[in-house]
């Protein structure tokens, strides 16, 4: 048994990945799950503002990774959410190397039920070295053309490569599609070719837990929309849709 491994991923940048990440390993813990959440985007780190533990971390994934520290020493508990643990990305240089990540996962997975790879965008590094551990993907999209497309080569190239459980989160999603390029949601999970998990406004309570590291307003809308995404992941039938 052990951790289950979830990948986060995305074709085009800044579609949510880690805002996603960080918000779904949260809910996940409020779970009662032992969550813990990576980072593999070396030299642009943003996890550790999401998940408030900015200026608490020593050590990064690359000095475990390198064998300079042992892993719990550079494992640190979110203040705002609670069992969830992050360890961050370098602020400069380091290359995940799939390797290095394999032997960390195995050793990661008895003592954890989630663990949670947040990628950079598209297909470099990070991502491989993820999708070589991964037993799942989201995959996070925003609704624009380019999303779209970027995301139908990210969910083409994990499935190649044998993932067979990909799911879709859009992302950033307005009250009115207008002016976005797709007609709807449908065209969206059509083209990228993932089944969907979850469907998250564009919200200003999002953007703000991100900018400030503050923890989502129990009972708001992100804050149902990412625990619905989080019970999909426990196997729960939730409808798709939160408003
Ligand atoms: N649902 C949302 N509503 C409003 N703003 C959002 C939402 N999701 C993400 N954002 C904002 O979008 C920006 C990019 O988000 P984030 O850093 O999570 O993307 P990313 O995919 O991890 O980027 P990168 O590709 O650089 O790693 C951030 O400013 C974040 O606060
Ligand atoms: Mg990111």
């Amino acid at each position: 048994m052990g951790a289950r491994v979830i990948m986060v991923a995305s074709g085009k940048g800044g579609t949510g990945k880690s805002t996603v990440a960080v918000l779904t390993a949260g809910r996940l813990a409020a779970r009662g799950r032992r969550v813990l959440l990576v980072e593999l985007d070396s030299g642009l780190r943003s996890v550790d503002y999401i998940a408030g533990v900015y200026g608490k971390t020593v050590y990064d994934v690359e000095d475990v990774f390198s064998g300079r520290c042992a892993a719990g020493k550079a494992i640190v508990e979110s203040p705002l959410y609670p069992d969830l643990y992050v360890i961050s990305a370098p602020y400069s240089g380091g290359r995940v190397r799939a390797a290095a990540l394999q032997v960390f996962a195995e050793r990661a997975k008895p003592v954890f039920d989630d663990i949670v790879l947040d990628t950079a965008a598209g297909m470099g590094a990070p991502f491989e070295a993820a999708a070589a551990v991964a037993d799942r993907a989201l995959l996070v999209i925003t609704p624009d053309p380019v999303a779209l497309r970027d995301g139908h080569i990210v969910c083409d190239a994990l499935a190649a490569g044998g993932l067979q459980d990909i799911r879709l989160v859009i992302n950033r999603v307005p009250p009115r599609l207008d002016g976005c390029g797709i007609r709807d949601l449908d065209e969206c999970i059509d083209t990228v070719g993932a089944q969907l998990i979850g469907v998250v406004p564009e919200s200003a309570e999002v953007r703000a837990a991100g900018a400030t590291g503050t923890a989502l307003a129990q009972k708001s809308t992100a804050y149902r929309v990412f625990d619905a995404i989080a019970a999909r992941l426990c196997g729960e039938q939730v409808p798709l849709i939160v408003r």
